[in-house]
């Protein structure tokens, strides 16, 4: 009996069809042991969840100042009295070691959302509780090597380099924003 080779009826010949379904098969049982492989690397719950903060604006009264953890990392929110963002904007962009204007630093005046990490070598600067130092401009101050930082968190004086790094977020309601 011709079992392979052999043409169906109006089809390709048998041993092709054989092996169609011996490759769909396969097909199917690579899926199946796929699937648990792949679902093992999706990134666990609390993973993701740890990849945005959410943090309530209304209980940070002016001139306070909150730290979150996000990704590991303290994130500093301080929402800025008027005098803390007229000072930002009074200094020429010339007098500043890394210039960028207040206004690309912000989403919202009042809001100041910052990575609190030294750009120096990653000391966490003092100037969030009312009792730190907060420099010689009223912003942050990293005792480590003696850097300021200003009321929009530039550096101004001492050996780091670069400003605090502002980090993404989105205000995702007028009283809450999310970073990451
Ligand atoms: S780590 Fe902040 S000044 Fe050196």
């Amino acid at each position: 009996m011709a079992e392979t080779g052999e043409a169906t009826a109006g089809g390709p010949p048998r041993r092709d069809f054989l092996n169609l379904v011996t490759t769909a098969f396969a097909a199917v049982g690579v899926g199946a042991v796929a699937w648990p492989f792949i679902a093992s690397m999706q990134p666990a719950r609390d993973v993701l969840a740890l990849a945005s903060t959410d943090v309530e604006l209304e209980p940070i009264a002016e001139g306070q100042a909150v730290t979150v953890m996000w990704r590991g990392k303290p994130v500093f929110v301080r929402h800025r009295t008027a005098a803390d963002i007229a000072a930002a904007r009074e200094v020429p962009l010339s007098q500043l070691p890394d210039p960028q204007p207040d206004q690309a630093r912000v989403q919202r005046d009042q809001w100041l959302v910052l990575l609190g990490i030294c750009t120096h070598l990653g000391c966490v600067p003092l100037g969030q509780k009312p009792t730190d130092a907060k420099g010689d401009y009223n912003g942050w101050f990293c005792p480590c090597h003696g850097s300021h930082y200003d009321t929009s968190g530039r550096i101004r004086k001492g050996p780091a380099p670069r400003n605090l790094e502002v980090p993404q977020y989105a205000f995702t309601s007028d009283t809450k924003i999310r970073i990451g």
